[in-house]
Order: structure tokens, then sequence, then C-alpha cells
């Protein structure tokens, strides 16, 4: 018997997206280890009109229709969008049959539901986990500067440094979108813990791994085989790798089963000036600078231990 634990309370913030679906899939399917207070959404891969019905569409496939779901900004602090319709399709969930989703939309601002959150809980008792540009996160931040030190965590999924960019030679597509925002998270002082395309580059989709999801035979299983036979596409023709990298449900497997992943505690800053290299996570990953060490930065995965899991657990789905 093992002794109870009391699941980690998380806000996840998204921009649904194949991978952030497989991340939400993987902690609703995981009460013991997560609760999740709320899905608060963000323009990124695809408009914030899809993305909040996107995860809407995720949280029905996982049978958690009763999930508070939220619209957040519909645009980063002080640029405009970009989205990657490229990599996700337009829907942003290509693959799969979509539907339209019965459950409700919350009628406040993500952003808001972040601020009031975390204002009504005890302190250092909320893990913030966004999986998209930072634009939510960095927003509640300024708005409401006294929840930044009631926050437990942030983990989340963004940045590069000896993978490089993927949107650019230089920067990872979640900073690209919005540096602004990275860089007032990254210098908040909250504990950081990122997933960097250095690590989720390892975390890579096979065809077996696929096909075992399919197995499943459950709704889940094959929603998510068909999502990642569209998502993986795009990866295996720029890198000619086996499958495609699994970003996303990074962040919650670290929160299930941490020993799966290996990283530094790191300085990393955010390149918010130079048109060239705007966006660039400048990991100090040998230390030879003498600045603050302020984010967990990941950098390896046991990659069969990572896709077990998320096996093992949409089965329950
Ligand atoms: O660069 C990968 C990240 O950008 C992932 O979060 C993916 O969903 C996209 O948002
Ligand atoms: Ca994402």
């Amino acid at each position: 018997m093992t002794a109870p634990t009391t699941a980690r309370k998380i806000i996840i913030d998204t921009d649904p997206g194949q991978d952030d679906a497989v991340a939400l899939l993987l902690a609703l399917a995981s009460p013991e280890e997560i609760e999740v207070l709320g899905i608060t959404c963000v323009a990124g891969n695809v408009p914030l009109s899809l993305t909040q019905k996107n995860a809407r569409i995720i949280c029905e496939v996982a049978g958690c229709a009763d999930i508070k779901v939220f619209a957040g900004r519909d645009a980063p602090l002080s640029r405009a969008l970009v989205t990657a319709e490229e990599v996700h399709g337009k829907t942003g969930l290509d693959g799969p049959d979509l539907f339209e989703p019965q459950m409700p939309l919350q009628d406040e601002n993500g952003v808001d539901f972040i601020i009031q959150t975390l204002r009504a809980a005890p302190a250092k008792t909320i893990t913030l986990c966004p999986l998209g540009p930072l634009s939510n996160i960095a927003a509640a931040f300024q708005a409401a500067p006294d929840i930044v030190e009631k926050v437990q965590e942030i983990v989340f999924m963004g940045g590069a440094y000896f993978e490089v960019g993927n949107i650019t030679p230089a920067a990872e597509f979640n900073i690209y979108v919005d540096p602004e925002a990275a860089d007032i998270v990254l210098k908040s002082g909250v504990q950081i813990t990122m997933m960097p395309l250095d690590v989720t580059h390892k975390a890579l989709t096979t065809r077996a791994r696929i096909e075992a999801l399919r197995d499943l035979n459950n709704r889940a299983g094959i929603f998510t085989a068909e999502m990642l036979d569209f998502f993986e596409r795009f990866d295996m023709e720029k890198y000619g790798s086996e499958g495609g990298p699994l970003h996303d449900p990074c962040v919650i497997a670290y929160l299930i089963q941490p020993e799966l992943f290996t990283g530094r505690h790191i300085n990393v800053e955010i390149e918010t000036q130079s048109d060239l290299t705007l966006g660039m996570t400048v990991a100090d990953w040998w230390r030879v600078t003498d600045r603050s060490p302020n984010a967990m930065f990941i950098g390896d995965v046991d990659a069969d231990g990572f896709f077990d899991l998320i096996t093992e657990r949409l089965a329950r789905l």
C-alpha cells in the first residue's frame, strides 16, 4: 500500500495543438497525482477561437466535460500573433474526425481565472503548467504582481539551447511568439522547471509507440494515434527523424514521474531585442557567467518510460 499523496493542484495554460492535447489527456487520466483546477487557453499554434474549442474537444474525449475551460489572450503582449498551422493543420487538431464540443467555455477570462485562483489559494499550493506562448501567465503577473509569490512552481514547455530553434535558427516557437512574456516569467523569481527542445526532441513518436496507443482500442487511444499520425509528419520531413517530438506531455509526465527526467539548475535569459535571435533562450549550461540560476533546464528523458506512462494512463480513459 503506497502512502496516499495529495494530488498537485495545477492550472494548464495551452494552445492545442496535438501535443498539447496528449498532455491534457495525460493530466486528466492521472487524478491521484494531478488535480486540474482549470484549463486556460492562449493563442499560439492556432488562433484563440480554435485553441479554446480544441481544449474542450479534448476534455470531452477524456470524458471530463466538467473541467473548467477558459479563453485567455488572443495575442502576445506586444507583438502580432504568429501561428503554426503548417505543423498542426488548419484546425490545430488535424488527424482525427473532430466534433463541436458540448461543454461550455467559461465566461471569465483565463487571465482573471489565474489571478483569482492564486489569490484565493494558500501560498505555494498551485503549479502553473504553460504549454504554449507565455502570454497569459505574463499578463496575470503584470495585472496582479501580488500573485507571483503565491505560485508553487511553473513547469513549462519552451526554449532550446543545444537543440537550437524550430521556428527560427535561434528560437523555439512558444518563446518566439511572445518573447516579452517569456522574459517576464523567467525574471519573476518563481521556481521554474523548463522542458526545452533539448529534451522534447528525445521524446519521439515511433510507429510502435503510436500503434500501442491505437491498440488501447478506447476513444482516447484511437484519437491520440490519429492525431500523432498527422502531427509527426512535419518533423519527420524536416529532421529526417523516425517520428515527431511529443513536446508538451513532458511537462505533465514530469509532475507524475520526475525521475524520468534529468537537467541542470542554470541561468536562462530571453533575447527580446535582436531581430536575428529574437526569442532565443540563452542558457548558461556551462555556468560561464555570474548570472543567477533561475530555471531547472531539463536536457534528457527516459523515452521508453515516458511513452509507457502515456500509454498506461490513456488506457484508463
Ligand atoms: O515548439 C513546440 C511548442 O510549440 C509546443 O508547445 C507546440 O504545441 C507548440 O505550441
Ligand atoms: Ca503547445
